[in-house]
């Protein structure tokens, strides 16, 4: 069995604000530059109010990138919202139009169908802008 690959990202491009989706493992990775106000959020919720409970901190290793499997955990759509011009849902993070999931600024499923949060890879910064994925 061959080792499953990592992938290398150089995220210096990414102002604070964007975000990047690249491939890994034949999946879509988002790779979001959060603001103050998106890290803010997703910090005060209350894990009670959480379908898959999970703080913010144990979902990022730096709590300006957030790294995700940008696959939805419903049926398997992309979400939208890597994009300007796509929705982000009521929580400001991802939409996923097929069933009307909404996940929050962490990744977190907040509405609707799916079941779980947006799984967080194994990552690691080898720099402060160079991220391994796997
Ligand atoms: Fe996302 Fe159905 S696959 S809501």
């Amino acid at each position: 069995v061959l080792a499953l690959s990592s992938t290398e990202v150089d995220v210096s491009p990414v102002q604070v604000g964007q975000q990047i989706t690249v491939k890994w493992r034949g999946k879509p990775v988002f790779i979001r530059h959060r603001t103050e106000q998106d890290i803010a959020e997703a910090r005060a919720v209350p894990l009670e109010d959480l379908k898959d409970p999970q703080t913010d901190e144990e979902r990022v290793e730096r709590p300006e990138w957030l790294i995700m499997v940008g696959v939805c955990t419903h049926l398997g759509c992309v979400p939208l919202g890597q994009k300007a011009s796509e929705p982000r849902g009521e929580w400001g993070g991802w939409f996923c139009p097929c069933h009307g999931s909404h996940y929050d600024t962490a990744g977190r499923i907040r509405k609707g169908p799916a079941p779980l949060n947006l799984p967080v890879p194994e990552h690691a910064f080898l720099t402060d802008t160079k991220i391994k994925i796997g």
